[in-house]
């Protein structure tokens, strides 16, 4: 790889990769995208265009693929809906059906041939150009009372280069996650990222510090990508080209970790998704109230409570 200069210039835009076939969850995801499964009544996709939208990052890219026209939909007015709820006089569900209208500039592109996270963000390219960017996965949620994307942006643009979420993690679930080898900095919450490696066995993890789906990237990760081979489950591993980054310096700049220690729910399979919906439907306002109370009633009827 050529010697490539960090890019000094602001973070405006994000790339949400949301081209997964989405097989853990048939056969709910054979004809609608994984990322329309609601939380609660959300879609997943939302949430992570919100976070995205109030890291003040208006400009969005979404890699989809096939059978991934709802996405696209979600976020365009739905004329016909809005005028039969404005008829009905019901401003209450009116307003819900236009919350993700204008949350951002999407654009989309399509990764024809999936070859992994890695392949999918190379997809942005054209779209990113010569700027640091974002990028958010829509498997992992972050309470929007906790915000991360606002604390790596600043972080990336005062120390340049590349920024990864990271999360401590038990030892034993490392092999699920990219891992990171670190060294600390005078900021408690960011570390210096020395290695990379992706979904570790636990016994050769350099530490417990887990990837979670957030990174703020330097543009040369591109021309990492483009030299990345197939890795982990034969797929082009972003993880890996953040490897090269992290252990030469010299091209696009440091690797930085923000650690998080704030609310993230796990959506990528379908127990983690269940306890995402109980967690975040408990802590609704609107909803929390008369759910926490029937939840109560349900452990203690079942026994449930006791095993805890
Ligand atoms: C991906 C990344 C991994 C990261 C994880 C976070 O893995 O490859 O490095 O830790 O997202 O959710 P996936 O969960 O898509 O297999």
């Amino acid at each position: 790889m050529t010697r490539t200069p960090p890019s000094t210039r602001a973070v405006t835009k994000a790339v949400i990769p949301a081209a997964g076939l989405g097989t853990r969850f048939l056969p709910a995801t054979k004809a609608t995208p994984k990322e329309m499964l609601p939380i609660v009544d959300k879609p997943a996709i939302q949430y992570v265009v919100e976070e995205a939208a109030a890291a003040g990052l208006g400009d969005m890219l979404v890699i989809t693929g096939r059978n991934k026209r709802p996405l696209e939909d979600h976020f365009d007015r739905n004329l016909e809906l809005e005028q039969a709820l404005l008829n009905k006089g019901d401003h209450e569900r009116l307003a819900k059906a236009q919350e993700s209208n204008g949350l951002a500039t999407l654009h989309y592109v399509r990764q024809g041939d999936p070859r992994g996270l890695g392949h999918a963000v190379l997809c942005a390219a054209p779209h990113v150009g010569e700027e640091p960017f974002a990028v958010l996965l829509g498997d992992d949620l972050i309470d929007p009372r906790d915000p991360l994307l606002t604390r790596m942006v600043d972080v990336q643009q005062r120390e340049g280069g590349s920024v990864v979420a990271l999360m401590e993690v038990e030892p034993s679930q490392i092999h699920l996650y990219g891992c990171a080898a670190v060294h600390n900095t005078a900021h408690p919450d960011v570390v210096h990222v020395t290695d990379l490696v992706e979904k570790p066995d636990p016994a050769d993890a350099p530490s417990n510090y887990a990837i979670i789906g957030r990174y703020v990237l330097d543009p040369a990760v591109f021309e990492a990508l483009r030299e990345t081979a197939p890795g982990r489950g034969g797929e082009i591993q972003l993880t890996d080209a953040l490897q090269q980054l992290a252990t030469s310096e010299e091209i696009g700049g440091p690797v930085h970790g923000v650690i998080f220690k704030g609310r993230r729910y796990d959506t990528g399979d379908r127990g983690d998704y269940l306890r995402a919906i109980v967690q975040l439907a408990c802590e609704r306002e609107d909803l929390g109230p008369q759910f926490r109370a029937w939840l109560g009633r349900y452990a203690t009827e079942t026994g449930l409570s006791a095993l805890a």
